[in-house]
């Protein structure tokens, strides 16, 4: 074939962005290759297409051009292209098959494909990162929770033995109390007669000597107070054991009002005097899920909350029917966030906490918590006036007809 012929070919429709054409012998065999590049060298020479045009087009053909064969994946074809490929680039390759002519293959159509498959990699890669950090992050929570909770599961525990026989011995003393006050009134009647001996009357004066001392309504008040006292601790160790349930996985038809209960009173010690708890508890229907997880979902809210609240503050805490959810809200008047930090809040290990004091899981594992249990968790907050969280937990079907079962009481506190 003539140069002056190739030419035209370049210029056909179907070839015109070809960067070079293969040059084949009759029976398939590759000789070599001529490029567009080549042949406007020539043309643009004094008088090249009158010298040059009618030679065969052998005589300025690149006998050692770029082949790639059929079998090879994209990767080693990319892999062989870039290897030879020279700059700039003038020459698309030819792609065989055993050794024989099967076709054209653009270098940018291969580059672009590289590209692609290079992106669908660095996105599949940075999405493995995540779920990797994620779980990550949710194994750590999950051991130092199990290590929490057992923690304190021990203490309920070992607290529990001494506070057994403290009640049983308060009320021994009680009952031992009430009879002697018993045999006083008898020792009065009988020292006021006149007919009593006076070694007799004597003695029964000296017991109510006693009475006097101490008075014994006064020292069974003491005793219902120290009960009382008990009492309370009982209930503390009731909460602690409740709160450190190692049935995670078990679900449990609650109340979301006692559970927030169970997490105020475990972070008591952060709330102290100086944050006020308030208290809207609305009518809500029982909620299925597993109470440990949302006991420490709330913990972890209401942690943030205290930390997020600089000196006094308030935090109310509300729980309302809306739309198919049971709703838990919390709202600080602390320091609050702005839309660029509130995206960020629910990343692993984000944290605007000093290094050792926060590990910023807080939020991601409550994320997945409420995730698991079908529910959402909304954020509304604004810099300097507070921040709002809202939990909704979807009512169970069987619950939804029935008239809702839970406490109504109203209130403020102190932590
Ligand atoms: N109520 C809130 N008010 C203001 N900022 C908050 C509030 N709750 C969360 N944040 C912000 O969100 C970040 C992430 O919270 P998250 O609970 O995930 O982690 P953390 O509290 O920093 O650490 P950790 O909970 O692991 O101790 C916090 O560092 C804080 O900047
Ligand atoms: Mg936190």
């Amino acid at each position: 074939m003539a140069i002056i012929e190739v030419s035209n070919l370049f210029l056909s429709d179907p070839l015109n962005d070809v960067l070079s054409l293969p040059i084949v012998s009759k029976n398939g065999q590759i000789i070599g290759s001529i490029s567009r590049y080549q042949l406007m060298r020539i043309f643009f020479r004094p008088y090249g297409r009158e010298l040059f045009g009618k030679r065969p087009v052998q005589s300025f053909m690149n006998s050692v051009p770029l082949v790639v064969d059929l079998e090879q994946s994209i990767e080693q074809a990319a892999q062989h292209v870039t290897q030879h490929i020279t700059a700039p680039v003038t020459e698309d390759f030819i792609v065989c098959e055993h050794g024989r002519y099967h076709g054209i293959g653009r270098v940018i159509d291969l580059l672009q494909a590289m590209e692609s498959r290079v992106r669908r990699h660095s996105q599949e890669l940075s999405q493995a990162y995540s779920r990797l950090k994620a779980s990550q992050g949710q194994l750590i929570q999950s051991e130092k929770m199990a290590s929490l909770g057992q923690m304190v599961a021990g203490l309920a525990h070992e607290i529990n033995t001494p506070l057994g026989y403290v009640r049983n011995n308060v009320e021994l003393v009680g009952a031992a109390l009430r009879s002697a006050g018993y045999a006083l009134d008898i020792l009065n009647r009988v020292a006021s007669t006149t007919e009593t001996p006076e070694p007799l009357a004597e003695a029964c004066r000296h017991a109510l000597t006693f009475e006097q001392d101490y008075g014994l309504e006064d020292t069974t008040g003491l005793l219902e107070d120290t009960l009382y006292g008990v009492q309370q601790i009982s209930e503390l160790v009731a909460n602690l054991k409740t709160f450190s349930r190692l049935d995670q996985a078990k679900l449990a038809a609650i109340s979301i009002a006692d559970s927030l209960d169970s997490a105020l009173m475990i972070a008591r010690h952060l709330l102290k005097s100086r944050i006020e708890i308030i208290k809207e508890y609305g009518e809500t229907p029982l909620v299925e899920c597993s109470p440990s997880q949302i006991n420490q979902v709330f913990l972890n809210l209401l942690t943030n909350a205290a930390q997020a609240i600089p000196g006094n503050g308030r935090i109310a805490v509300r729980t309302y029917v809306e739309n198919a959810y049971v709703v838990a809200s919390l709202q600080d008047t602390g320091v609050g966030m702005g839309p660029e930090l509130i995206k960020r809040i629910f990343d692993p290990f984000f944290t605007t906490k000093d290094v050792g004091q926060g590990t910023g899981l807080g939020l991601s594992i409550s994320y997945q918590i409420i995730k698991q249990h079908g529910g959402y968790i909304r954020v509304a907050s604004k810099p300097g006036k507070g921040t709002r969280f809202a939990i909704g937990l979807p009512i169970p079907a069987a619950a939804a007809n029935t008239s809702p079962t839970a406490v109504r009481h109203q209130g403020t506190s102190h932590g």
